[in-house]
């Protein structure tokens, strides 16, 4: 670890967080982690991420070299290997770092790291793959795709992109298969929406019994409603079925209860419609991506497929028709016209959808299946993205913009994503967004007043949306 003869300070690289990192955050928001699931962070840093999940109630330890060199390396379910590779100045330590963390993941392996484009490296001093810094530390920035080819490398499995510079390895393909849906599901901007109110129908409730189980009728609805069917016994949580027995009610009495209480037929059939939705964009991209295992399923997604479509036969003959809408520029361009005569987004003078990456999920299916296959290859983009989508070229951008409430926000970083060369990579960037009423489909008078200044100092038209600086 030295460089010619000063330690490269590999340690001088841990922050002090006051939140979750992102890789942790993900797992969180992704379902991964939740209490009852032991996580292991290796190169844990300061350790800020393990004092957050035990506050949380998730069993957590960690280790590191300089900071826990203590704490024994043990298996987990999941283990997080967060901008551990990118402060390694040699490949084939990282190699092994990579390889020690996977041997530790019963089921999920987080590793993430810098990414090009990200920061400027203006200044540093280029050392073998990476760059020295003033403070004595190496940070190599690696490609999305690199950093993805070598966790395939090195765990021997095909890991899914969580976002630009983070990917999942799993051990179990079905548990993949499972995340993958999930992620899909848990994306639907509209389930909020139309999730049915909470007060009692006189008729059919029985308060007391209500109130004393409503944390399982509240839990069991929240199943029905992201499966758009009722759940079965084994997709139950634990704590769920302990309360009703505790209360001595079956689970058929218990849905019963819960369906009278917070579903109607309408309710039901619009969440039964995303799922179908749901389930033909996650095969179509199984099949785009080739990806082994999507026949290897858990039983909870033969369940959902029997229901929403009676055989997978049906299913993969509907998402062959998904596909071929991808391939056929005439429907994607029909989709972009379509999303934006409906205010989900705008377009630019070539013709470019501009969308609020919040709004993804409301766009027609034919451009939910081309940005799902952007995320596989790149992650989601954050909330407080812009996503553009430009048919010609096939390639998807996510502009990531440095201020949720500035009436002009700013972009420093730009990652395109080419889906016809399978490749994304960041860059460096500098744009301001001087169109955000349009794309959000929002506008008010101090808003409009702002943009149309801005236009007017910069000398652009009113169909610009996004200007280079
Ligand atoms: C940028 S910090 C990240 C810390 C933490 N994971 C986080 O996200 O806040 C990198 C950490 O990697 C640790 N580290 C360096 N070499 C390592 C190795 N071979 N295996 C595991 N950790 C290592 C360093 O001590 C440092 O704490």
């Amino acid at each position: 670890m030295t460089v010619a003869g000063a330690p490269v300070m590999r340690h001088r690289t841990a922050i002090v967080r006051h939140s979750l990192s992102q890789p942790m955050s993900l797992l969180v928001q992704h379902g991964v982690l939740a209490p009852g699931v032991a996580v292991f962070d290796y190169g844990c840093g300061q350790g800020d991420d393990l004092r957050a999940l035990a506050a949380a109630g998730i069993e957590a330890s960690g280790w590191d070299p300089h900071f826990a060199p203590d704490i024994a390396r043990q298996e987990a379910d999941v283990v997080n290997l967060g901008f551990v590779l990118n402060v390694i100045e040699d490949a084939r330590e990282r190699r092994e770092a990579l390889r020690d963390a996977w041997q530790l993941a019963r089921g999920v392996l987080a590793v993430s790291t810098m990414i090009a484009g990200q920061v400027s490296t203006e200044g540093l001093r280029p050392y073998r793959d990476g760059f020295l810094t003033s403070r004595g530390t190496f940070q190599k920035y690696f490609g999305h795709a690199e950093l993805g080819e070598l966790v395939a490398d090195v765990t021997g499995t095909q890991p899914v992109a969580a976002a630009p510079g983070i990917f999942f390895a799993c051990r179990r393909a079905d548990d993949l298969e499972e995340f993958l849906l999930r992620r899909r599901m848990g994306r639907r901007s509209s389930t909020a929406a139309y999730r049915a109110p909470r007060e009692r129908r006189a008729a059919s409730a029985r308060p007391l019994l209500a109130d004393r189980i409503a944390p399982a009728l509240n839990e069991l609805a929240e199943l029905a409603q992201m499966r758009g069917r009722m759940p079965v016994a084994e997709e139950v949580p634990l704590a769920v079925m302990a309360l009703l027995s505790q209360h001595h009610v079956a689970l058929p009495r218990a849905l019963d209860l819960m369906a009278s209480l917070h579903l109607d037929p309408a309710t039901m059939e619009q969440a039964a419609t995303a799922m179908r939705e749901d389930l033909l964009v996650h095969f179509a991209l199984a099949r785009l991506n080739q990806r082994q295992g999507a026949d290897r399923l858990g039983g909870a997604i033969v369940r959902d497929i029997r229901t929403h479509f009676g055989s997978q036969k049906e299913l993969l003959a509907e998402s062959g028709a998904y596909l071929m809408g991808l391939a056929d520029v005439a429907a994607v361009d029909a989709a972009i016209a379509q999303a934006a005569a409906g205010g989900i987004g705008a377009l630019d003078p070539r013709g470019r959808l501009f969308v609020d990456a919040r709004r993804r999920e409301d766009l027609p299916g034919v451009l939910r299946v081309y940005l799902g296959c952007a995320a596989y290859l790149a992650g989601e983009p954050g909330d407080n993205s812009l996503v553009r989508i430009d048919s010609q070229r096939k390639i998807v951008a996510y502009i990531p913009l440095d201020d949720p409430k500035s009436a002009a926000p700013f972009a420093t970083s730009i990652i395109k994503i080419d889906l016809k060369r399978q490749a994304a990579v960041s860059q460096p960037t500098r744009r301001r967004l001087i169109a955000k009423s349009r794309i959000s489909g929002r506008a008010t008078r101090g808003q409009l007043h702002a943009e149309a200044a801005l236009r007017k100092e910069i000398g652009v038209g009113g169909d610009v949306l996004i200007v280079r600086l």
